[in-house]
């Protein structure tokens, strides 16, 4: 696992997020109301990014393509993909799917993710 200097704290105000790269490895850093956090940028349905997303209910992103939501401190699924209707004969064979997630910690300022 490496240890990966991705920005200052300050750069990313509580309640946003960006895609950063951490090394190879493409994530969404998230500013929460209780620290940092991060995923995987990509959604596990069909690969929309995640960062044309949007954050709801303060602590979930919300996938731009099909809506499903996913818890961003745990990646767990939240609802999965709902829209437009018919979508769920994709979802046959799109199975719900957690989001990775990678640990994230405030160290003299700055942000760093483990990848
Ligand atoms: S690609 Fe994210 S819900 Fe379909």
């Amino acid at each position: 696992m490496a240890r990966v200097e991705i920005c200052d704290a300050s750069e990313l105000p509580v309640g946003a997020m960006k895609a950063v790269r951490a090394g190879e490895v493409r994530l969404i850093l998230y500013h929460l109301e209780d620290g940092f956090y991060a995923t995987q940028a990509h959604c596990t349905h069909v690969f929309a990014p995640l960062a044309r997303g949007k954050i709801v209910d303060g602590c979930q992103i919300q996938c731009p393509f099909h809506r499903a939501r996913f818890d961003i401190r745990t990646g767990a699924v939240v609802e999965w993909a709902n829209f437009p209707p018919g979508v769920q004969l994709l979802n046959a064979l799109r199975r719900e799917k957690a989001l990775r997630t990678y640990p994230v910690h405030v160290e003299n300022g700055r942000v760093v993710v483990e990848v």
